[in-house]
């Protein structure tokens, strides 16, 4: 028998983080493994950053803070939000904490009960919908396909939402699809969830700075002023700044779910690590030239990668708005035969076949809640996408 919560029966590890662990068990092995399945940028953690974590320990900032954060750092979150989105938050309204994984988790866990329900458009990022269960409640998937551009539309919205419903999850630029919603797109969704005042929203915008549209980022409590007191805003210094090992994300809300996430913490992890918080409010307040060259790095690498993917017969891709990821359609891959005769029914079965024929980790569509498709991260050097992609066309080649 197990000793283990049932709770556990429920969940499963991150699939984009266990495949990635096969990738590098496989490359220590001696295998030339590329890996396209990480969630994090292939910059380091501009110096100015790095040396104010160094200065916090040399300072002495190394006892607790604050459980939700320093109040310099919440002040500095709020006065982004001003800066960036145009949305007013007093500090008492912000948390920290460790990672915007943590943000999510304690807003669930905050405020799910048994058969509450959560609207999470799919494809989604794969810890939604097991952050769900573990807090009790019932992740209610909204399909959304690429004729929609992976996004949630008002009429789909609509026919999710019932009296149960407690959240819905927006999150812009996606992981795993790197869609975008305009201004336009979240207007008529906020026209749907001002009908349906039971609703919340989780905006996660944890990507905001890596787009590619030309046009200023927005976010759902910015267009709908009303809707602010029902928004949970979360964000960080993960992806922007190139801080995903440093651990601090943020969230800002109505007060009163901020004060409820903030005793949670108070009782799990305390403050996030105090070294980090001092590096992130050094982001925070520092040069933010570095991000226009951060995204154009990235943007060259999806415009070259897209057009290296659609050359692949029998694979096909969109160029997405914001993130670092693909999400390409292998439709045409399946009912193909392996030269060892295995038949490819589904993602996964292409995905194990690019492992174990090209060495190319990818991240099967299945995991992110809609096939077949599957998640190439572009977060790495033009070279090692080239020879990925070289890789696939060959791999490709010789199906049948
Ligand atoms: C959509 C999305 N939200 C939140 C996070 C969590 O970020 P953090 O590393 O700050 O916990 C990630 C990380 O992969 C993500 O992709």
């Amino acid at each position: 028998m197990s000793d283990l919560a049932m709770r556990l029966s429920a969940i499963k590890p991150s699939p984009t983080l266990s495949l990635n662990k096969k990738a590098l068990e496989m490359r220590a092995q001696g295998h030339d493994v590329i890996a396209l399945s990480a969630g994090e940028p292939d910059f380091r953690t501009p110096p100015w950053i790095c040396e104010a974590g160094k200065k916090a320990i040399d300072d002495g900032k190394t006892l607790y803070t604050d459980v939700v954060g320093t109040p310099a750092l919440r002040k500095a979150v709020a006065q982004k939000f001003l800066k960036e989105n145009s949305l007013e938050y007093d500090p008492s309204q912000i948390i920290v904490s460790t990672g915007g994984k943590q943000v999510l988790f304690n807003a669930f866990m905050a405020t799910l009960n048994p058969g509450d329900e959560v609207i999470i458009p799919a494809p989604y990022w794969v810890s939604y919908p097991d952050m769900v269960i573990l807090a009790g409640g019932t992740p209610i998937f909204a399909v959304c396909p690429e004729k929609d551009g992976f996004k949630i539309t008002p009429e789909v919205l609509s026919q999710a939402i019932t009296p149960r419903t407690k959240w819905l999850v927006l999150n812009s630029p996606s992981n795993p699809t790197g869609a975008v919603y305009t201004k336009d797109e979240l207007r008529v969704l906020a026209d749907v969830l001002l009908k349906n005042p039971h609703v919340l929203t989780l905006c996660d915008d944890i990507y905001e700075h890596i787009l590619y549209t030309g046009e200023p980022f927005v976010t759902l409590a910015q267009i709908e002023p009303r809707l602010k007191d029902r928004v949970l805003t979360l964000n960080g210094v993960s992806k922007a700044y190139a801080m995903t090992g440093w651990r601090i994300g943020f969230g800002a809300g109505p007060k009163h779910l901020i004060t409820a996430m903030g005793t949670l913490q108070s009782q799990s992890t305390s403050n996030p690590c105090s070294i980090a918080q001092e590096a992130a409010l050094a982001a925070l307040e520092g040069p933010k030239d570095f991000l226009k060259d951060f995204k154009e790095s990235f943007q060259s690498r999806r415009d070259r990668t897209v057009a290296l993917i659609n050359a692949v017969e029998g694979l096909s891709c969109g160029a997405p708005d914001g993130a670092f990821y693909l999400y390409v359609s292998c439709q045409g891959l399946l009912g193909r035969t392996t030269p060892d005769g295995g038949c490819l029914d589904t993602d996964s079965d292409v995905c194990a076949y690019f492992l174990e024929k090209a060495n190319v980790a990818v991240v099967p569509g299945v995991a992110f809640g809609l096939s077949p498709y599957f998640r190439i991260s572009y977060a790495t050097s033009q070279e090692t996408l080239d020879e990925a992609c070289t890789r696939l066309k060959k791999a490709v080649s010789v199906l049948k």
